[in-house]
């Protein structure tokens, strides 16, 4: 067996560094009332831990060691038998970029810049959160909302369980996480209240900008 560096820095002897949990970019308790420091506890500091615990374990002294955490999903997308690798590293990606998709004080007014394209592929501001709250809600089950680039243009879309747009050429700009377990101790079956508040308080704007000209 390769042996694994146990600590999160990387190693000059070559020694593949293990996945890490990146730092929230707030503290828990920022996102109340619209999602409360207990949520935040067993989102962040269960879930979120659990998916790149459960990783490193999959990886270690496999290829997929050395490799970076988008490579790993890119190179195990679509394949039975990595599914278990691909659904880790998946939502270990997705929570780090669903962290960023909220901020304390979001929502409001895209800034001008983002607004413009929004107006391009949606016609308003407006019929885009619409869209992103049915897409959110009508979702089956576990999975996610995604505001994506595709090619010049904003959309919508949904994906099942672990699913991720890097994986359909999609460029994703915003995620809203519809997993029971992101809402379910703040708004228990009351989906759309969670959807809907995320849209109008947290939302993070300047992230999708940001992530447009990646
Ligand atoms: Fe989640």
């Amino acid at each position: 067996m390769t042996k694994m560096d146990t600590t999160n820095s990387s190693s000059a002897a070559g020694v593949p560094s293990p996945q890490t949990l990146p730092p929230l970019p707030y503290s828990e308790n920022a996102l109340e009332p619209i999602i409360t420091a207990k949520t935040m506890s067993f989102h962040y500091g269960k879930h979120h831990k659990a998916y790149v615990d459960n990783l490193n374990k999959l990886i270690a002294a496999t290829d997929y060691a050395n490799l970076s955490l988008e490579k790993i999903i890119t190179s195990t997308a679509g394949q039975a038998e990595q599914m278990a690798i691909f659904n880790n590293a998946a939502q270990s990606w997705n929570h780090t970029f669903y962290w960023k998709s909220l901020t304390p004080n979001g929502g409001g007014e895209p800034p001008a810049a983002l607004k413009l394209k929004i107006e391009a592929s949606f016609g308003s501001v407006d019929t885009c959160k619409k869209e992103l709250a049915s897409t959110a809600v009508s979702q089956f089950g576990s999975g996610w909302a995604w505001l994506v680039l595709d090619g010049s243009l904003l959309k919508v879309v949904k994906t099942g369980n672990a699913n991720i747009p890097i994986t359909m050429g999609l460029k994703p700009l915003l995620a809203i996480d519809v997993w029971e377990h992101a809402y379910y101790l703040d708004y228990q079956n009351r989906r759309a209240d969670y959807v809907n508040a995320v849209l109008d308080r947290l939302i993070n704007w300047e992230f999708a900008l940001q992530n447009i000209g990646k």
